[in-house]
């Protein structure tokens, strides 16, 4: 992803921005990143990562200091993340609030800039789920629905809070170091803690995002609608496998992807195992309507599963399907609902023969 400044760039190198320290005037420095933030918030799509990696290190200091969001969010009072889960804050190039000064832009970068974009205070990470606060006192100019006063007190106490060093990581830079963070978990600062003499030089980078998921959004399941399933008009299609088949009970589709159901039958039995593999996705829960199937599991054991009984697999979970009677008939259901599927080796330190686990023997 392009960085504002369009002047600043390693040489030859176009994705290639120059974090230094320089001297603006005698004495007084321009530390970049010299105060907690996220990268580019100001963008209506901002960058999910960014990279640094150092060309010159002062001779001490100059630390990276990362507070982890997630943790932030999760142990605020139940009664502040009501009040803010909903919230959405103006993000512009600099707040008028900024705790520090930024670089001030060329007429190029200017022009490239995107308008003011408002952002969720609480976003939903879109690979592991977990709610985070999306903050930017650098580039925050003011929360919906709330008069400067407010939204600046809020900032502040939210930015105290997410601050403790108890969420803190701080890295401490040696040459070789790339390091690569995600701006959808953290805040980050850099440190003016060193002598200003001395050249502090990184190559950054920053990595596409995607739209930024509001937790609001996510907890009152907007984009989700009632669905209801009959059995006359959900026929059947084929499966992954050939000798699959399964109707999609509209879950998917009414969940807005957030979730899936299928009921699976064969067609007939399995001839082969499927192998080794695990599945690219939160989890996976299967309910045994009729019939059996039998799977090895990365935990040592082998289960045999008959009607009634069940079993859950959370994403990466090793197992191999290896039995699979003609009757088998299932419930399954995954989050999120497109999973994907990796082969994989049987697991190192497998027992050749697994412990079984049955209805009659667990
Ligand atoms: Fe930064
Ligand atoms: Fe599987």
């Amino acid at each position: 992803m392009s960085h504002h400044h369009k002047d600043v760039r390693a040489e030859g190198h176009g994705e290639v921005y120059e974090v230094r320290n320089v001297q603006i005037a005698p004495g007084k420095y321009r530390i970049a990143g010299g105060s907690f933030h996220t990268d580019h918030s100001n963008h209506p799509i901002p960058p999910k990562a960014t990279a640094l990696h150092p060309v010159s290190l002062p001779s001490y200091g100059g630390d990276t200091q990362f507070v982890d969001m997630h943790a932030a969010y999760d142990e605020l009072p139940e009664a502040t993340k009501r009040r803010i889960d909903g919230l959405r804050a103006l993000h512009v190039v600099e707040s008028k609030f900024s705790p520090r000064k930024l670089k001030p832009l060329d007429e190029k970068s200017r022009a490239e800039l995107p308008p003011p974009t408002r952002h969720p205070l609480v976003r939903v990470h879109p690979e592991n789920g977990r709610k985070a606060l999306y903050m930017n006192p650098v580039r925050i100019e003011a929360i919906d629905g709330m008069s400067e006063s407010q939204a600046l007190a809020l900032v502040g106490e939210l930015l105290a809070h997410a601050t403790q060093k108890k969420y803190e990581y701080r890295h401490q830079w040696r040459y070789g170091d790339m390091l690569i963070w995600d701006n959808r978990s953290v805040m980050h600062q850099a440190n003016g803690d060193y002598d200003m003499s001395e050249l502090r030089h990184l190559h950054r980078i920053m990595i596409k995002g995607e739209p930024v998921i509001p937790a609001a959004e996510a907890s009152t399941g907007e984009g989700m609608k009632l669905a209801k399933s009959f059995v006359s008009q959900t026929p059947y299609a084929q499966g992954r496998r050939p000798f699959f088949r399964y109707r999609d009970l509209g879950v998917e589709a009414a969940s807005g992807g957030r979730m899936r159901a299928y009921h699976n039958t064969c067609i007939k039995g399995m001839t082969e195992p499927t192998g080794w593999h695990y599945h690219d996705c939160e989890m996976q829960f299967v309910y045994v309507l009729k019939g059996s199937l039998a799977i090895e599991f990365e935990d040592g054991t082998v289960g045999t599963f008959t009607a009634g009984d069940s079993f859950f697999v959370p994403g990466g979970v090793r197992h191999n399907e290896i039995y699979v009677s003609e009757d088998k008939e299932t419930l399954e259901v995954s989050i999120p609902g497109k999973i994907g599927t990796v082969n994989v080796e049987r697991p190192d330190g497998l027992p050749e023969k697994l412990r079984e686990v049955s209805n009659e023997r667990s």
